[in-house]
């Protein structure tokens, strides 16, 4: 089979990384979370005392950056100018301040190329809100995974109990705060593409997510 560019979309804690990764590792691909790279972001204009809607500031920034991914056995890493800041960028107020900066157009516009680039030659699975609406409408097979609130809710707060002090009702609530920026911004909302096979999480098992995904990429390309 010729390599593949697979997107997956969809709303924070919808299981999209766990099953990403697996997804590219069972088909020997690449495996790209953008929206680490909106975090990398985030956390850079955080550091520079950046305001999320400071579009010049955003901008001079972005010229400035150097987000790249360096992968590894256990996982990628994500570098900004040569230092690793993966650890960083995951918490509860780079995820609020991500969601709010990937709606001003000067990030989307830096990280798009950016996004483009990283799919060159194909063999990768690409994660986030916009794959398959915006950075790659040709994409070979899109997925939009969904699951309900309150599933999403219990599996992130499951992925940070020992990280954060926030209950799953704090967690909820920022979950759908995001979404709703998310949903509602106008450029690259989030939503599924037309021709994406839209897979509901709720009552299924990463694994199981997985072979459906596989079963799909099997029909499709036949
Ligand atoms: O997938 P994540 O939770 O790490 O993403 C953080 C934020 O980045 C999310 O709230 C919206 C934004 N994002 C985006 O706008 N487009 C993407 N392709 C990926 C993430």
């Amino acid at each position: 089979m010729q390599p593949l560019l697979i997107t997956i979309d969809g709303p924070a804690g919808a299981g999209k990384t766990t099953v990403s990764r697996s997804l590219a590792k069972r088909l020997g691909y690449r495996y790209i979370d953008t929206g680490a790279l909106y975090r990398g972001v985030a956390f850079e204009a955080k550091s520079k005392g950046l305001s999320h809607d400071d579009d010049v500031g955003l901008e001079n920034l972005c010229m400035s950056l150097d987000l790249k991914f360096v992968f590894a056995e256990e996982g990628s890493r994500l570098f900004s100018n040569n230092k690793d800041i993966t650890d960083q960028i995951r918490n509860s107020e780079i995820s609020m301040l991500a969601s709010a900066v990937s709606a001003r157009p000067v990030v989307r516009r830096y990280l798009l190329d950016l996004q483009r680039n990283m799919g060159n030659g194909k063999g990768v699975v690409f994660e986030g809100r916009d794959m398959g609406t915006v950075v790659f409408p040709s994409a070979d097979i899109k997925f939009f995974l969904d699951a309900s609130c309150k599933t999403r809710a219990l599996r992130r707060y499951k992925e940070l109990s020992s990280k954060t002090s926030l209950t799953i009702d704090e967690i909820e609530q920022d979950i759908n705060q995001r979404d709703e920026n998310d949903r509602t911004r106008s450029l690259a909302p989030l939503k599924p593409a037309d021709d994406a096979i839209i897979v509901d999480s709720t009552y299924l098992s990463a694994d199981e997510v997985v072979e459906l995904m596989l079963s799909h990429i099997g029909k499709c390309m036949c």
